[in-house]
Parts: C-alpha cells; sequence; structure tokens
C-alpha cells in the first residue's frame, strides 16, 4: 500500500473540465473568460453550480443579465481558451474579431462557434463568500454537435473527437493524459 502524507490545500492530482463563461457586457459587446470552478447539482433537474473568484466582468455581467454560456474547452481551443483566461474582460479589446461567435439559440449570452457542447445557463441563486461567489444555475439549453449524437459511432470515438481538455497542478492534459501546456503559456499561439 502506498504511504499518505499529508501536504498544504491543494487540489492537484484531481483534474477538472474547462468551460468558457460567455456574457454580454452593458454596452452589448461579448465577453468570454476561462473558468475550472464547474460542477453539477440535482434539484428535481440536472443543474451546474459554479464559483467565480475576485471581482471580473464575467462576475458583473452574470449578476446582472444572469444569462450566461458555458462552452466545453477542447484541444483545438487551448490556445484561445488559455488567452481568454489570462486577458481582463474590463479592456474593451479583449475579444478580437479572430474569435468565432454565435447567439445563444435560447438565452440572451454569447457562444463560442468551435465549441462543440454548450451549455446556456442562467443564474438563478447565488451565495456571495468572502471573496468568490458560488452560483446555482439552472440548465436552459443544451448545445452539441450533431455528429456527438450519433450512436453508431463509438462513445470512445465521439469524446475522441472533440478532444476534452483537463487541468490539475497549474497544467493543461490531453483527454489522453499529455501534458499540453502551463497556464497561460499557451496564449497567443493561436492561428491569429
Ligand atoms: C485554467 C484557468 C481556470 C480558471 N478558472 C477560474 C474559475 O473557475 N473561477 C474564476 O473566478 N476564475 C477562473 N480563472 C480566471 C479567469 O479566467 C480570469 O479571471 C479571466 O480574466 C476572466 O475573464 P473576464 O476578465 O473576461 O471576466 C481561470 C483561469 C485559468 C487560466
Amino acid at each position: 500500500m502506498n504511504e499518505k502524507i499529508s501536504v498544504p490545500v491543494t487540489n492537484d492530482f484531481c483534474p477538472q473540465t474547462l468551460f468558457c463563461y460567455g456574457t454580454y457586457c452593458d454596452d452589448g459587446r461579448p465577453d468570454f473568460g476561462l473558468f475550472c470552478w464547474f460542477s453539477y447539482i440535482w434539484d428535481g433537474e440536472l443543474g451546474v453550480m459554479m464559483c467565480i473568484g475576485d471581482e471580473k466582468q464575467t462576475k458583473d455581467n452574470i449578476r446582472k443579465n444572469k444569462y450566461f454560456s458555458a462552452n466545453l474547452v477542447t484541444e483545438k481551443m487551448l490556445p484561445m481558451a488559455d488567452y481568454l483566461g489570462n486577458s481582463d474582460g474590463r479592456d474593451p479589446k479583449k475579444i478580437t474579431g479572430n474569435i468565432l461567435i454565435e447567439k445563444g439559440r435560447r438565452l440572451e449570452a454569447p457562444i463560442l462557434s468551435d465549441s462543440p457542447v454548450v451549455f446556456e445557463l442562467e443564474a438563478v441563486r447565488s451565495f456571495p463568500l468572502n471573496e468568490g461567489e458560488v452560483f446555482f444555475c439552472k440548465i436552459r439549453n443544451v448545445l452539441m454537435d450533431k455528429n456527438l449524437t450519433d450512436e453508431s459511432v463509438s462513445l470512445e470515438k465521439r469524446i475522441r473527437g472533440i478532444a476534452p481538455v483537463s487541468t490539475t497542478c497549474e497544467t493543461y492534459f490531453s483527454w489522453g493524459g499529455r501534458a499540453l501546456g502551463g497556464w497561460g503559456e499557451l496564449a497567443g499561439r493561436e492561428e491569429r
């Protein structure tokens, strides 16, 4: 049996799935940030809970409008997602024309064209903490690339095809477990 030792508080070695949250700002411009403190809840139906730390544009927008999108991050999207997680949405120049954006189908929230799975979410309750805030959200719609619903293709092949990224130890990992780079290292590597 492996010996266990106590370490300082951390979630290292506990991989998390990444999402880009899309919101609209007061002036109508779309904003996207990168997030991992995201999970699911049950309240008679599937819901989402997430935590946003310090003050930021995404938090202001969700508090005001309630509606936002959560766009699953894939390997193909990773340089863009890393950029979105390392640039401040209060700068109106953050979202450039190179980022392909569509409108949500059910809610007033922008979505990323490149993401194969998108939740359209409404924040219905929130709990302010000392520094962060936890939001409980209703899933108002799920958008999925049509080929993900093709049950004649094996599940393994379908998920390998989209290659969701996970993260732990401030490092991004491929679906197959390969290290893809540290947080903030990939921003700017996208084909602009
Ligand atoms: C890998 C990664 C995961 C992140 N996850 C979260 C998160 O779960 N909650 C949070 O408040 N910020 C998180 N951030 C930081 C936000 O992405 C960052 O504050 C960004 O500026 C938010 O976008 P905005 O300024 O347009 O609102 C994460 C950043 C990275 C690089």
